[in-house]
């Protein structure tokens, strides 16, 4: 009698330990889907910026530049890559401050890290596809499919291929180059 206790004691115990082993692979499967569904780049949520910064290309995050970045793009809006984007003094400010305040290096997302990581301190590129980061991302692309492709021309234009980019979401899987169909590297 004693002995049978004893056994169907250290089967519970077995059975425990399994259940809690089979429940701890679970949540790490679970977790780790909930990472990779996290944006890489926080996306935008200031309607003011959508609207004014998203009126000539895609409404770039501001996760994708330093704040050194982002305050020399606002100082010079009238002289813009040779457009004028000039905005009154009021909305000048305020986006700046939005763009500033979730710039690379003042958040934790993991792209901003990688971006800020890349530039080793002291350049204050104006440009994302400058960024050393982003240059090497994307360093295999062949022309036919980039500049080449009328659906695209420029990697300034995200979206055009980064299916999720307005959610901040850039990783491989989302990837659709136009005319490349799914990217597999
Ligand atoms: C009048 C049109 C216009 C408006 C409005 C505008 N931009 Fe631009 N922006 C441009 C042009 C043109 C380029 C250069 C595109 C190219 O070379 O492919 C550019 C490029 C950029 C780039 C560099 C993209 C790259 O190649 O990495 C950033 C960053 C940028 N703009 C931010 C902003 C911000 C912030 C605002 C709002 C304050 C803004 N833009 C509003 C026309 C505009
Ligand atoms: C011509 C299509 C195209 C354009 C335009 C483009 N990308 Fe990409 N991007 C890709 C491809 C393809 C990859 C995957 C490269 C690889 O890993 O082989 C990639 C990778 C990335 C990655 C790394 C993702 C990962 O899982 O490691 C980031 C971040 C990224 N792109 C951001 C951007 C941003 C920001 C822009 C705009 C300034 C942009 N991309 C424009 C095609 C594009």
């Amino acid at each position: 009698m004693k002995t049978r206790n004893g056994i169907g004691l250290v089967l519970l115990v077995l059975f425990v330990a399994l259940g809690q082993w089979a429940a701890n692979g679970e949540t790490e499967i679970f977790e780790s889907k909930g990472r990779a569904s996290r944006p890489d780049v926080a996306p935008v949520r200031n309607e003011q910026y959508a609207q004014e910064c998203g009126a000539c290309h895609f409404a770039y995050q501001p996760g994708l530049l330093p704040a050194a970045s982002w305050e020399k793009i606002m100082g010079n809006l009238s002289d813009h890559f040779g457009d004028n984007a000039a905005l009154a003094p009021e909305d000048q400010a305020a986006l700046r401050a939005y763009l500033v305040s979730n710039a690379a290096d003042r958040v934790s997302d993991k792209r901003s890290e990688r971006i800020v990581r890349s530039l080793k301190g002291k350049q204050v590129p104006i440009r994302i596809t400058e960024l050393p980061y982003i240059v090497r991302q994307h360093d295999e692309i062949p022309k036919r499919l980039l500049q080449e492709n009328k659906d695209v021309r420029s990697l300034s234009n995200c979206a055009a291929c980064h299916t999720l980019a307005e959610k901040g979401i850039y990783d491989e899987e989302t990837v659709k180059i136009p005319g490349g169909g799914q990217w597999d590297d």
